[in-house]
C-alpha cells in the first residue's frame, strides 16, 4: 500500500469532542485491515497523547503516517511544555487540576501507557514553547 498521512487539529476547549482524531485513525486502520492488536495499541497511545494536548496544552496538531510496516503518530502542541520529562513519565505523576480529575482524568498513567503500547516514544519539550510526541508502532 501507498503510505497514508492523516492530519487533525485538536481543539483544546471541548472535552466532549476530545478523542476525535484517535477514533478517526482507529477507523481508518480498521478499514485498511490492520490487526486488532495493532489497532488497539495505536488507539490507546494516540488517545492518551491527544487527551494530554486537550488537558495540558490547550490543543494541538495530530498526524498519523500509516504504512504497511509501521504507524507513526506525531502530536505537536504549543502548550506550557514539560519541565521534567523523566518525572512526567512516572506512573501516578500528574499535574491535572481538581476539575479535570473529577472528570476521570489525571491518574498519571497516560505517558506510561503510551510507552508501554508503542515500540518507540520520543518526547521533545521546551517549557514555554511546547511539546512534541513521536510514537512509533510496528505492525
Ligand atoms: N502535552 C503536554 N503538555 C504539557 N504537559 C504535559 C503534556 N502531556 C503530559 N504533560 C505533563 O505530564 C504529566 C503526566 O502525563 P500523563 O498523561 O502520564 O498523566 P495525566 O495526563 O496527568 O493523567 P492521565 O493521563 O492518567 O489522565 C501531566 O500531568 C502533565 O504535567
Ligand atoms: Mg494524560
Amino acid at each position: 500500500m501507498e503510505p497514508i498521512v492523516l492530519n487533525y487539529q485538536v481543539d483544546g476547549e471541548d472535552f466532549s469532542t476530545a478523542g476525535e482524531a484517535s477514533s478517526a485513525v482507529k477507523k481508518a486502520l480498521k478499514q485498511l485491515g490492520f490487526s486488532p492488536d495493532v489497532i488497539r495499541r495505536v488507539a490507546i497511545a494516540m488517545y492518551e497523547g491527544e487527551i494530554n494536548m486537550v488537558i495540558h496544552a490547550d490543543g494541538g496538531e495530530a498526524t498519523a503516517e500509516i504504512s504497511q510496516e509501521e504507524i507513526r503518530i506525531i502530536l505537536a502542541d504549543r502548550g506550557p511544555g514539560i519541565k521534567d520529562i523523566d518525572l512526567a513519565m512516572q506512573e501516578g505523576y500528574s499535574t491535572a487540576p481538581e476539575e479535570v480529575r473529577n472528570l476521570g482524568f489525571g491518574a498519571g498513567m497516560g505517558l506510561p501507557n503510551i510507552k508501554k503500547y508503542s515500540d518507540e516514544l520520543k518526547i521533545e519539550s521546551t517549557p514555554g514553547v511546547g511539546t512534541t510526541l513521536r510514537i512509533l508502532i510496528r505492525t
